[in-house]
């Protein structure tokens, strides 16, 4: 791997903890492999409780001077990394193809949206303003102030190996915060570029830990430690529940942005070529694995079947195969237990009525993007996340059965609809129970705009100014006595 890098140095295999790259303490390691090959492409160590305890304590050894240090020197440090990344796109790409199985123009999309947070905490660093609240006495002055949560912890998922790092990463270190993270295990390679690229742009010793290994061990580590005063999460629900039992014990702030279950709704009125576009772009993207993919395309009867025969089209022709490979669209499945859950759910929701209508050209190791008309709410694939390339869809009659077919789920992390009615806009923009709505775009994902979940999809917001204010505690300062 490291031969296919013009910058060789971004390829670290060791963890980071307080400014060294070191392996684990028993010398065992963790093989990652190319999901579009099965080959192995390196291996990380598999660190464990102790190491990550290192690398907390390095973390709060870290934390006065950080903290201390001016908000602009710090945002200075940021944009450095920022522009650190985006001179690495090409290299930092590669890696994340290799490890992760996305296509590389999508890979080189992330490393972009990667940095867009490191430039956009750089800006929302600077402005963590307080503010001074009128006292109902004349000695008395009241002032509230904003300043860092303190240690934090971040575990992060396989499927944006970049931008789910610096997500969490940037409003941190914007803040003032320390930080230590877990990479997903199937992606550690792209998290230690990131890491590399952080101290090349002048973050110091200990203010970024990175410990790579097995996430009970290292996720224990870090939710029994009272020095860690934050934990940030993206995963599933299970897990996510997990971590807050396992947080309640030293009374941690929490992040999670757990699962979805976002609905598509197309009204009868929709523009049909911008619902199709919208379609795609919300269910094709990263081969569907992702928490704000569609997981249920609800259309409307009138325009059904004119839908699915746009959607039918556009999923023969979708282009499978190694994201490496020039024009391909769909890349493989993070492994063979995601690929066995898909065609599991695919086969569930054939047994109980559903019609494969469609399907893109694809063999061995890559999932099939595929299209099934006549899904209902029994089958598995409207109640879980299929994190695949499965278009699944829904009829329905009125707005009224559409809105409660939409609702109808413990989850609420996205929610798009097509219409060209601007009282439909309104009216449905209100009701769909989710943290982000889109109206006509399959795309909501920008570093200025809050992202987060709400009933069951989590807590907290990432990105837009809710992003920093996670990272941030309120301090009221009473002052009296002065004369
Ligand atoms: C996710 O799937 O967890 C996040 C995807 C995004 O940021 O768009």
């Amino acid at each position: 791997m490291q031969d296919r890098l013009t910058d060789r140095g971004l390829w670290r295999t060791r963890a980071l903890v307080g400014g060294e790259w070191i392996g684990a303490d028993g010398g065992t390691t963790i093989a990652v492999e190319d999901p579009a090959t099965g080959d192995t492409i390196g291996e990380v160590p598999d660190c464990g409780a102790a190491e990550t305890e290192r690398a907390i304590a390095a973390a709060e050894q870290a934390l006065p001077a950080w903290r201390a240090r001016p908000a602009p020197e710090r945002c200075a440090i940021l944009r450095r990394w920022n522009d650190l990344i985006l001179a690495a796109t090409e290299d930092l790409a590669r890696i994340l193809t290799a490890e992760q199985g996305k296509p590389l123009a999508e890979a080189q999309a992330e490393i972009e949206y990667a940095a867009s947070f490191v430039a956009w905490f750089a800006d929302e660093g600077q402005r963590s303003h307080g503010q001074e609240v009128p006292a109902p006495t004349a000695d008395r002055r009241i002032m509230v102030r904003k300043e860092p949560v303190g240690v934090c912890a971040a575990i992060t998922p396989w499927n944006f190996p970049a931008a789910m790092i610096t997500r969490k990463l940037a409003p941190a270190l914007a803040a003032g915060c320390t930080i230590v993270l877990k990479p997903a295990q199937q992606t550690p390679f792209t998290a230690l570029a990131l890491g590399e690229l952080a101290i090349r742009a002048g973050v110091p010793a200990g203010v970024l830990g990175i410990v790579t290994g097995d996430a009970a061990a290292v996720g224990g580590a870090m939710t029994a430690s009272p020095v860690v005063r934050l934990l940030s999460f993206t995963g599933s629900t299970g897990v996510g529940a997990k971590l807050m039992e396992q947080s309640a014990p030293t009374i941690k702030k929490l992040a999670l942005e757990l699962g979805g279950n976002a609905p598509l709704l197309v009204f009868d009125d929709a523009d049909l070529d911008n619902a199709v576009e919208a379609a795609v772009a919300a269910k094709f993207r990263n081969a569907g694995q992702s928490c704000v993919a569609v997981n249920r395309i609800l259309v409307q009867a009138g325009i059904h079947d004119a839908f699915v025969d746009r959607l039918a089209a556009r999923v023969r022709a979708l282009r499978v195969g190694p994201g490496v490979e020039d024009g391909v669209e769909i890349g493989p499945l993070i492994d063979d237990k995601a690929r066995a859950k898909v065609a599991d759910m695919v086969a569930d929701a054939q047994d109980k009525g559903a019609t494969l209508v469609a399907q893109a050209p694809a063999a061995g190791r890559f999932t099939a993007p595929m299209l099934l008309t006549g899904m209902t709410p029994e089958m598995r694939a409207a109640q879980e996340e299929i994190f695949g390339p499965v278009a699944a869809i829904y009829r329905f009659e009125t707005e009224a059965d559409g809105l409660a077919l939409a609702n109808a789920t413990p989850y609420g992390l996205a929610a798009y609809y097509c219409t060209t009615d601007l009282h439909r806009a309104w009216r449905v923009g209100e009701a769909l129970e989710a943290g982000m709505v889109g109206l006509n775009t399959g795309a909501i994902s920008l570093a200025m705009a809050p992202f987060g979940g709400i009933k069951q999809s989590g807590l907290g917001r990432e990105g837009g100014a809710e992003g920093l204010e996670e990272y941030l505690e309120t301090k009221a300062l009473h002052w009296t006595g002065l004369g």
